[in-house]
């Protein structure tokens, strides 16, 4: 019998993460996969060794590959995640879900997609939170007319006193943009911006949610390594524009999220602002920044 990896690898895209509601090639939880004659082996990272889903994820495993190849011996072999305990440990484990919304270059619509990204959630039934850690340039208070409102503070059981996110459309957020002037946030340097990435998780009253959205500052910068460092991030969006600079930056920032010791699987790439199409002339393509319309 010959077997061919890539079939298996198909077959186990149809199995999918109860965690994150991806599937576990997408998740990257998938490593060594061997074939000898007809045994398939391969191991399935978890977060934890602990995991609830373990023999859950075991049988929809074997079940998958049973598909393709029903006279195949399928060994799974189960190993917890490097720093994956530190999921356990997150400072928000009422969050089941952190997306970052990333990009190489500034203005090319990360808030806007961030906010539109929450907001569908939000629409589908999800509880869905945004925290701006754009700490130079925050315009989540602009974008969702909540400018000069300030956080209440509010002493949690033990007589701290944590900041209250302030809601919008149902929608708990935190910006900088609350807590100082948006334009006294350019002279925030290294451990400050650090530190005010921990306060956000672990100093603001977050309420149980499926999805808390992160909007990134451009770039591969300090807050990047600091997120990651924090919270266990589950993916990241990444937004571009369709022109070769910003494409080339959205892939630096890529390939920084998939850097071994980050690993934070890349959910998608939104083209932004490639055209508009007014609603009188549906078939119209107008594209804004582009002079070449040759696309398919
Ligand atoms: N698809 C779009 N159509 C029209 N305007 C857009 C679109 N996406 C973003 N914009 C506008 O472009 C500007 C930059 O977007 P923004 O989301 O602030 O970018 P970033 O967060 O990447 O700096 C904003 O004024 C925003 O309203
Ligand atoms: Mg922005």
């Amino acid at each position: 019998m010959t077997i061919d990896k890539q079939k298996i690898i198909e077959a186990l895209r149809t199995v999918m993460d109860p965690a994150t509601g991806q599937d576990i090639i997408r998740m990257r939880m998938v490593e060594n996969l061997e074939v000898d004659d007809k045994n398939i082996s391969f191991t399935l990272v978890l977060p934890s060794l602990n995991s609830p889903v373990k023999s859950q994820l075991n049988f929809a495993c074997i079940g998958a590959v049973g598909q393709v190849y029903p006279d195949a011996d399928v060994h799974v072999h189960m190993k917890a995640k490097a720093g994956g305990e530190r999921k356990s440990s997150s400072p928000v484990p009422q969050i089941r879900n952190i997306i970052a919304v990333g990009s190489g270059k500034g203005g090319v619509g990360k808030s806007t997609v961030a906010v539109n990204l929450a907001l569908g959630l939000k629409e589908l039934g999800a509880r869905v939170g945004i925290m701006d850690v754009d700490l130079y340039g925050p315009s989540i208070p602009t974008m969702l007319g909540l400018q000069g409102q300030r956080p209440k503070i509010k002493d949690d059981a033990y007589g701290r006193p944590k900041i209250m996110p302030i809601e919008k459309y149902g929608i708990p957020t935190i910006s900088i943009g609350y807590i100082i002037q948006e334009e006294a946030a350019v002279v925030l340097r290294g451990p400050r911006l650090g530190a005010i990435i921990q306060q956000f998780f672990k100093d603001c009253i977050w309420p149980e949610l499926d999805f808390l959205i992160l909007d990134l500052p451009p770039g591969t910068g300090d807050i990047q390594l600091t997120l990651v460092q924090t919270v266990p991030i589950t993916g990241a969006v990444l937004v571009t524009t369709p022109q070769e600079v910003a494409l080339a930056d959205a892939i630096k920032a890529m390939n920084m999220f998939q850097l071994p010791n980050i690993n934070v699987p890349i959910l998608g790439v939104v083209e932004n602002m490639a055209w508009f199409t007014p609603e009188e002339l549906p078939n119209n393509k107008y594209y804004l920044l582009v002079k070449v319309v040759e696309r398919n």
